[in-house]
């Protein structure tokens, strides 16, 4: 056995890669994990090593000089760049896309230009280079509220939704005029406001088949009853019981598959994560944006439910093999995972506070703590982000894990700290909303996760069918 384990080294530094550290930790065939740069948790699990997400030439000596058999990408900023290119041309095997396929996260236009030639279900849009041109436009719409959105990477701060055209102007001034977000806002999307249930599916593809994931729900505002500005997600839970399996088959059918057609057709080689955010509306699922990599903190809740070994699928991905594995199993358990922030989150926090209770909380049953932002300092652990820590528990039903979690929480404690109180309470108030419309009442997704269709035949023929009802803003669109 020992002559088949290898390294692997996870790229990025927080809860997310403290999640996937922790679990491919665990793996038989891998000899060591190394993560670079991590943080105070991964250390517990993983060795760091002090090179920076984005240092792509550092990235690519380190994963030679330690001969690591895997690369996993956690962070959309090195796949942007270019890093998963740049390491299969050294030979190594790595999960996550190119920078071609990264662009689906990286530009907004990019990714809607995709959806609306592919006919996969988004909102209508109109791009604009020029503030002036995009006010114009904003003059002349009449169906508020509306969507404006910066191009590029703006870490969850780039999109604004609008109710009237005054307030569209004053955003398309802080984007094009003031350059808030920098080079991200060179252009920009105006967006019909899509009116439905938010909800996002993760699945990992080798490019040829498609492993879509179970669900995951997370609460992206910073404020209890969903109010407040958006974060990078405060909170998740999983499996999420009201998404029945026509649904989520539904979304494989109309948005997954078509995607992973769309990419083929683009001629992209996808090795890595889809992560689609969608709304469901009356007409079903619409695709609001795409993600390249495991949502943070949907790869906290995922790790704890997901049975086995993840190491073989994800070098399968990287070596597009995965139509090879059999589907995993989950745990049949709900996890509730409970973010804990610093003061001022998602805008100006104070970094280096001392945390305490952390062993305390991880010593909890079916409990364990991921940290995101955090740093030792002299034998201590102190915060070094906004989102500083992800407590997760696993329970029969979601009231026991919502309980383990929030107790396990009660242990830990730093000047600032708060979290969110109703992570997992928002069920109830959705379940009309995407419940089964057919009626095949009480049959959850959990386990729903499967393969997709593989190969570009099956594929033309679900893209056909779903032409319909696929740009149904086809004005905008002109
Ligand atoms: P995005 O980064 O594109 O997911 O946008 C961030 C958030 O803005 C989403 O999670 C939605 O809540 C909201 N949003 C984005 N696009 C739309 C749209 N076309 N209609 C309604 N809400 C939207
Ligand atoms: N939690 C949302 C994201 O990772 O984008």
């Amino acid at each position: 056995m020992s002559s088949q384990q290898m390294k692997v080294l996870v790229v990025g530094g927080g809860g997310r890669e403290h999640a996937l550290c922790w679990k491919l930790a665990q793996s038989p065939l891998v000899l060591e994990v190394i993560c670079a740069p991590g943080n105070a948790g991964t250390a517990s699990v993983a060795r760091n090593v002090a090179v920076a997400a984005d240092d792509l030439a550092g990235l690519e000596e380190l994963a030679l000089a330690e001969g690591v058999g895997l690369v996993v990408v956690g962070p959309e900023l090195p796949l942007c760049l270019g890093l998963a290119d740049r390491l299969r041309e050294r030979d190594l095997a790595v999960f996550g896309p190119g920078a071609d396929g990264a662009r689906l996260e990286g530009s907004k236009a990019f990714a809607k230009d995709v959806l609306l030639r592919h006919r996969i279900p988004t909102a209508g849009s109109k791009e604009f280079y020029r503030s002036g041109d995009a006010k114009n436009y904003a003059e002349s719409w009449e169906t508020w509220p509306a969507v404006i959105k910066a191009d590029g990477l703006a870490a969850g701060k780039g999109v604004f939704i609008c109710d009237n055209a005054q307030e569209a102007q004053a955003a398309i001034d802080i984007v094009m005029e003031e350059k808030r977000l920098g080079a991200a806002g060179e252009r920009i999307l105006f967006e019909e406001f899509v009116d439905g249930e938010e909800l996002s599916v993760m699945a990992i593809t080798d490019g040829d088949t498609l492993l879509v994931l179970d669900a995951v729900q997370d609460h992206k505002q910073v404020g209890e009853g969903d109010t407040g500005p958006n974060t990078g997600g405060m909170g998740v839970y999983s499996p999420v019981p009201q998404i029945h399996k026509r649904l989520i088959k539904q979304i494989e059918q109309r948005i997954m598959v078509p995607t992973l057609h769309a990419l083929s057709r683009e001629g992209i080689a996808f090795r890595g994560v889809i992560y689609a955010g969608l709304m469901i509306t009356d007409g079903g699922p619409q695709v609001l944006e795409y993600n390249v990599r495991f949502g943070d903190p949907e790869a906290q809740a995922l790790v704890r439910r997901f049975k086995g070994d993840l190491f073989p699928y994800l070098l399968a991905v990287a070596e597009g093999r995965l139509a090879d594995l059999e589907a995993p199993e989950w745990d049949n358990r709900t996890v509730v995972g409970v973010v804990a922030a610093a003061a001022g989150y998602p805008g100006d926090y104070v970094k280096g506070t001392l945390i305490e209770g952390l062993a305390a909380a991880d010593k909890h049953e079916d409990v364990v703590v991921f940290h995101a932002g955090t740093r030792a300092e002299d034998g201590h652990v102190v915060t070094a982000g906004g989102r500083v820590l992800c407590v997760t528990a696993l329970g029969q039903e979601r009231e026991a894990a919502r309980a383990g979690a929030y107790e396990a929480m009660g242990e830990i404690r730093w000047d600032g700290m708060f979290t969110r109180g109703d992570i997992g309470m928002r069920e109830a108030a959705r379940a009309e909303l995407i419940g089964d419309e057919d009626g095949e009442d009480g049959e959850d997704a959990n386990g729903a996760g499967g393969y997709g269709a593989g190969g570009p035949e099956g594929e033309a023929e679900l893209g056909e069918r779903w032409t319909e009802g696929t740009a149904p803003h086809a004005d905008l669109n002109a």
